[in-house]
């Protein structure tokens, strides 16, 4: 049997282990959340570099995965290479889903909704001149929908009009009003997908990375002959931290939650 290892700055990453877990059944995914961290969206590029490989380099040691799972699209774009680097297991990152909206959009005009941390990303232009040549990409961050989605797993309403808010400044551009694929770039996304598609104009298709992710990580990792036994999550930031993250855990299955000290 194969040991995942899905991390995350929240929530967000659920996405992905969902995906994974429907994908390999055999599996044991286990999650870790940065919640200590959180949210990394509206960090600097500098303390993200300063503790990403690090604290990926002291899970792995402590989960003891097959394979790693970076299930956020602002750690990815930013810190991939630094990560691998430290970490002998395969590393699967999740960055925006650009190259199935280039190839899906029929009016030539894609969004891409993100945090704030993404949609600055080098990374982001290289996938764009790669991917969307000849597109026209409009990107949008926000770090208000990551806390809506958030606090919406961990057990509170969702308001519309604040998903709203968030999500109409995409489409405000000249070029706007023709976007008909946008892409869901931050893994905290999808858990509020439909709340965001009704905050879109009618027709707009969504696009994420999680099931592609999930693919990927079974791609690469290493067939392995293990026990069985239960998942675990991991939390950064205490008790509090745990205390916070046990509803949101519980939905996803994930009983057995520890605190980890970094
Ligand atoms: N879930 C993360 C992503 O995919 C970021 C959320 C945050 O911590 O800002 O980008």
């Amino acid at each position: 049997m194969t040991r995942a290892l899905v991390f995350d700055s929240g929530v967000g990453g659920l996405t992905i282990a969902d995906a994974l877990r429907k994908a390999a059944p055999h599996w044991i995914v286990d999650y870790a959340a940065d919640s200590g961290f959180f949210p990394y969206g509206v960090k600097s590029d500098e303390e993200l570099r300063a503790r990403l490989p690090d604290l990926c380099a002291t899970l792995v040691s402590v989960a003891k995965p097959d394979v790693l799972v970076i299930a956020c699209n602002t750690a990815s774009t930013l810190s991939l290479a630094d990560i691998r680097a430290k970490i002998s297991v395969p590393v699967v990152g999740t960055v925006p889903a650009i190259k199935p909206a280039a190839e899906q959009t029929k009016t030539g005009v894609i969004g891409i909704l993100a945090t704030p941390g993404t949609v600055r990303r080098a990374y982001l232009d290289d996938l764009e001149r790669q991917f969307a040549a000849g597109k026209i990409v409009i990107r949008r961050g926000s770090a208000g929908l990551v806390d809506i989605a958030e606090r919406a797993v961990r057990g509170q309403a969702i308001d519309q009009e604040q998903v709203a808010y968030a999500v109409k400044p995409l489409f405000d551009p000249p070029d706007g009003p023709r976007i008909d694929t946008v892409v869901l770039a931050c893994t905290h996304f999808p858990l509020i997908r439909e709340a965001i598609a009704a905050a879109c104009p009618d027709g707009v298709k969504l696009v994420d990375t999680s099931e592609a992710v999930a693919r990927q990580a079974i791609r690469v990792a290493p067939k392995t002959e293990r026990s069985t036994g239960e998942a675990i999550a991991y939390v950064t930031g205490g008790a509090a931290n745990k205390a916070a993250m046990t509803p949101a855990f519980a939905r996803f299955g994930y009983d057995v939650i520890e605190i980890i000290d970094v």
